[in-house]
């Protein structure tokens, strides 16, 4: 992958959406949405308790992007300071030039096509500077909204990991998204 990417945040920008840099700002906003039972369903993973965890969350995220893990972007309605959602490549597989998506909508702007609209930019910007050849996403196979937004990007189901992860006293399977960069129509 180009590396390169990493050396200054890249803000992006769509239709009606400003792609930003995870910032302190929006603690608030990022722990309204991870305390929203309905939006955390199939996220698999505890809630913020307080908002400094949620700040070390968003500290993690920063860290991520200088440590040239991922690239994770809040996602903002242009000339508002609402955070939304988030949404990013969290992740590279360097060697392999794979890249995972994961993101989270704020309920209220649920069915409105934001993220798609957010991920089109993205996915477009994994494939072109970020040169990954591969993206891929894991997900609840529980999660039809997730399955929906990856289905109509064009990732396709590629395996079905039975009970691989462990969450809260259980064992939960796990559906695998992949989309090729050859595949990928903007
Ligand atoms: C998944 C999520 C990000 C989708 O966000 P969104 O902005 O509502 O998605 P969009 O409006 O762009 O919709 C994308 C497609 O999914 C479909 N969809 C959305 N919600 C759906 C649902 N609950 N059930 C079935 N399909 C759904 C839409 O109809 C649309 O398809 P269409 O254009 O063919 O109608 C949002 O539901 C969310 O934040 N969920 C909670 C967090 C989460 O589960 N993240 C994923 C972890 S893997």
């Amino acid at each position: 992958m180009n590396e390169s990417v990493f050396t200054s945040f890249p803000i992006l920008q769509t239709e009606r959406l400003d792609l930003v840099r995870h910032n302190k700002v929006h603690a608030a906003d990022m722990f309204a949405l991870r305390t929203d039972d309905d939006v955390m369903l199939f996220l698999d993973t505890h809630p913020p308790k307080s908002i400094t965890d949620i700040e070390n969350k968003i500290q993690e995220n920063i860290s991520n992007f200088d440590n040239k893990i991922g690239i994770n972007w809040i996602i903002k309605i242009k000339e508002s300071d609402e955070a939304i959602g988030y949404m990013g490549i969290w992740r590279v597989d360097k060697h392999n030039n794979r890249g995972e998506i994961g993101y989270a909508i704020k309920k209220e702007f649920w069915n409105k096509g934001i993220a798609s609209e957010a991920a089109r930019t993205i996915i477009n910007y994994g494939f072109s500077q970020m040169e990954l050849n591969t993206i891929m996403a894991n997900t609840n196979p529980k999660n039809l909204a997730s399955q929906s937004l990856l289905k109509k990007l064009g990732f396709v189901q590629e395996a079905l990991f039975r009970q691989d992860y462990f969450f809260d006293g259980k064992y939960l399977d796990s559906a695998i998204y992949g989309l090729i960069k050859e595949d990928w129509k903007i």
